[in-house]
């Protein structure tokens, strides 16, 4: 069993990694922690304890809010994929008698900051705590400047984010997470804790269809069947419209299967840097991945490849 903080910018993809970490009996979620990204960290805070009432578990993980404002640059957002609530604007559905289908959740947080949550779990789970941000690495770089001694203690950071091999999805070159912080992104590679990275390169193996979802919900009506269908409708239309297919990418659920799945990723050692300044490649991320090639010596682990249709069974037979 491994100890998690999951710290999310709770959009589509976030909700869903939420979903199948906590039906991942290898996996115990000691805490989910919000951060600004796909929406401002209000809405984000918002989404992710709609996702748990929904999911209607007893008992909740420590919840914290988390951080506003990437360290340096100004706050983007990805509302365009995400729907303006930042969970597929699920919370603008009524039911017939006019009320909200998915109402405001009770605020059910703990009164510390996200930053503060992260550095006092680290303390009680010393060398044993494994960080799963999957959003902008802002808190993360928090806690690291705020006590970097305790957070020397962290066993493991296996994030999403990064491109490689492959285009961006936010510029050419930067995918959303590191883009949207990519200063606390590189003080998070040169901290010295052990980093896995799940990059666009992989994510983008895994595509989830509106007609595999349907299928594998068939006659289901549970809420979080039709919670499912609510919160990937609008992402699902904004790649077909954009792609051409009607489906989206599962990004945040994939660190959670590497953690519970080994087996079925392939990984590299690279030293990956992340481009800060320049206007045209600002969080890009830049690493050699050729085994043959002499090299500095690694900062991260990269998943290079994944097997897809192992992953997405996995999947369903987890969350449904
Ligand atoms: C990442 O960006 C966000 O929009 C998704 O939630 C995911 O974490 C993919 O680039
Ligand atoms: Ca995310």
């Amino acid at each position: 069993m491994q100890r998690i903080l999951l710290d999310t910018d709770t959009g589509v993809d976030d909700a869903l990694a939420i979903i199948l970490a906590l039906n991942s009996p290898e996996l115990k979620v000691e805490a989910i922690t919000s951060v600004s990204g796909n929406v401002h960290v209000d809405l984000c805070t918002r989404n992710l304890l709609m996702t748990l009432e929904t999911m209607g578990i007893d008992e909740y993980p420590v919840c914290a809010r988390g951080e506003s404002q990437p360290l340096i640059k100004p706050l983007v957002t990805a509302s365009h994929v995400h729907g303006l609530d930042g969970i597929g604007d699920a919370t603008q559905l009524l039911r017939d008698d006019g009320s909200r289908l998915y109402p405001d959740p009770e605020p059910r947080l703990t009164a510390i900051s996200a930053v503060d949550l992260i550095i006092d779990l680290v303390g009680q789970y010393p060398d044993e705590l494994v960080l799963v941000p999957v959003g902008p690495l802002t808190n993360i770089a928090k806690a690291m400047i705020k006590h970097p001694a305790r957070m020397r203690r962290v066993r493991e950071i296996v994030l999403m984010g990064g491109a490689f091999e492959t285009y961006g999805n936010v510029t050419t070159t930067a995918e959303f997470n590191i883009f949207a912080d990519p200063h606390a992104a590189q003080l998070v590679l040169d901290f010295g804790v052990p980093v896995t990275m799940v990059p666009l390169d992989v994510t983008h193996q895994v595509m989830l269809t509106g007609k595999r979802l349907n299928a594998e919900i068939g006659e289901r009506t549970d809420r979080l069947s039709q919670f499912l269908r609510d919160v990937t409708r609008a992402t699902m239309g904004y790649h077909q419209d954009l792609e051409g297919f009607y489906g989206t990418y599962i990004h945040d659920a994939l660190p959670i299967g590497l953690l519970t799945h080994p087996e079925l990723f392939e990984i590299v050692e690279a030293f990956v840097q992340v481009e800060t300044s320049s206007d045209l490649t600002q969080g890009m991320t830049i690493a050699d991945l050729r085994p043959e090639k002499p090299r500095p010596k690694p900062n991260a682990r990269v998943c290079v490849g994944v097997n897809a249709e192992a992953f997405l069974a996995n999947f369903f037979d987890r969350i449904l």
